[in-house]
């Protein structure tokens, strides 16, 4: 779990800033929702044999008795709030984001944490895949912004309707039955439980058994066939680039349908930036009427890194103006001439050399602040209501001015 310092706040508010205008641009609301939710909540909605459940959750009791955990993701709060709340009564069709941290126990290595953060969409009531498209051209949108589309590829995949999956599972696990000598301790526990899970197996040795496992696809109903070829064509005609990746499972039980994952080879091992899909039977089990959803979360300090590795600079905090008040009655004036600054050039940012200090360690501080403008006040100021105005970026500019005409120097120079 890790601080994030000032120095990297700016990469933080220029992702934020980012997504959040996107969103808007495409009609979708913000909401917010607990950190903690009931525990059961969790397993019913990403699975009981789930790693994110068995091994990842942080759960606890809390004085009550009542089984608690930190939410792991967001579409499973994010559901429970839309049922509670009968935003779908409302309105049938709504597009929502969240943003926020997430915990899951998992070993920490490089853009894996206990702690991240994902930001997160969801839109409610559209059967149809041209909502999975919008939110497949929206997630492009927002990482071509932050400046890191170019080393990222989207793969796709199609789970099939709830049914089409039940099937094809145990197809699969006829097959792997069939190879369960060749399977890893971790694929053998699986075969009982989440054999889908199987198919994105990294050993080497599962992966030779995979390869020969029966298509997906192929094992489709034609309603499910269907709704993949309108998402493709409808990609093919935005112009997004694509591949359809069989393997791609995901590792929530609560996807049918449309999968999908940005990923990058520049990362490592932890290369999904952002991933989603279709979750159509998800409300209507956690109690809600039946509706249909799909969504995407992306990680954020993994884009964020992304940033950093692209060279995009976030703009800096720097004050435009610094203040330094020599003697008591420059820094009582100080403080007046400040707020009534603030009241009238808003935009101004304006730092006060409190705690005094000769004219030398205040300039000084001023210098280490990046401020443009260095404002100052010492006793000839304050007897003759002047005030001075020093560029700390060019040489040898210094002029000394009225108090009564500081803001509107300052207003022609910023
Ligand atoms: P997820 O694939 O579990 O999906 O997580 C989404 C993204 O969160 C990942 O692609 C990754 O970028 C980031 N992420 C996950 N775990 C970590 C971690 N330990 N450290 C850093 N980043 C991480 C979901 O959470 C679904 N709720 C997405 C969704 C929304 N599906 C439909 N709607």
């Amino acid at each position: 779990m890790h601080d994030i310092l000032p120095a990297d706040v700016g990469y933080w508010q220029m992702l934020e800033k980012t997504a959040e205008a996107v969103l808007s641009s495409y009609g979708y609301s913000e909401i917010r929702f607990p950190i903690v939710e009931k525990t059961e909540l969790f397993l019913r909605s990403i699975g009981e044999v789930t790693d994110v459940v068995e091994k990842e959750m942080y759960a606890f009791v809390d004085r009550n008795g009542d089984g608690l955990a930190l939410r792991p993701e967001g579409t499973a709060g994010c559901v429970r709030a839309v049922v509670e709340h009968g935003l779908l009564h409302e309105n049938p069709m709504r597009r929502l984001w969240y943003r926020g941290p997430m915990f899951r126990h998992e070993r920490p290595q490089k853009g894996r944490y206990r702690q991240f953060h994902q930001l997160g969409v969801e839109a409610y009531g559209v059967a149809g895949p041209d909502i999975d498209v919008e939110l497949i051209l929206l997630s492009r949108r927002i990482l071509r912004q932050l400046g890191v589309a170019a080393d990222l590829r989207l793969e796709i995949n199609t789970l099939g309707s709830v049914d089409a999956r039940l099937a094809y599972r145990q197809r699969l696990v006829d097959y792997l039955s069939q190879h369960v000598d060749q399977l890893d301790d971790d694929s053998r526990r699986r075969l009982q439980t989440n054999p889908l899970r199987i198919l994105d197996s990294k050993n080497e040795a599962v992966k030779a058994v995979v390869a020969g496992a029966p298509n997906m696809l192929e094992s489709m109903d034609e309603a499910s066939k269907a709704h993949f070829a309108g998402l493709c064509s409808m990609l093919d005609a935005s112009g997004v680039t694509y591949t359809v990746n069989p393997r791609l499972v995901r590792g929530l039980d609560y996807y049918s349908q449309t999968v999908f994952e940005w990923i990058t080879d520049s990362l490592g091992a932890q290369g999904t930036v952002c991933a989603g899909g279709r979750y159509d039977g998800l409300i209507e089990f956690l109690g809600g009427r039946a509706s249909q959803a799909v969504g995407f979360a992306m990680g954020i300090e993994r884009l964020i890194s992304m940033m950093q590795a692209a060279g995009r600079v976030p703009a800096t905090n720097a004050p435009d103006g610094f203040v330094v008040a020599v003697g008591e009655a420059a820094q009582r004036q100080a403080v007046l001439l400040s707020e009534r600054l603030r009241d009238q050039l808003p935009a101004f940012t304006l730092l006060n050399a409190a705690g005094g200090g000769s004219f030398k360690s205040q300039m000084k501080r001023a210098d280490r602040s990046g401020a443009r403008w260095a404002i100052l006040l010492g006793e000839d100021e304050v007897s003759q209501s002047t005030v001075a105005v020093k560029s700390l970026r060019a040489e040898g500019d210094q002029v000394v001015i009225p108090q009564s005409e500081l803001i509107a120097h300052l207003a022609a120079k910023n």
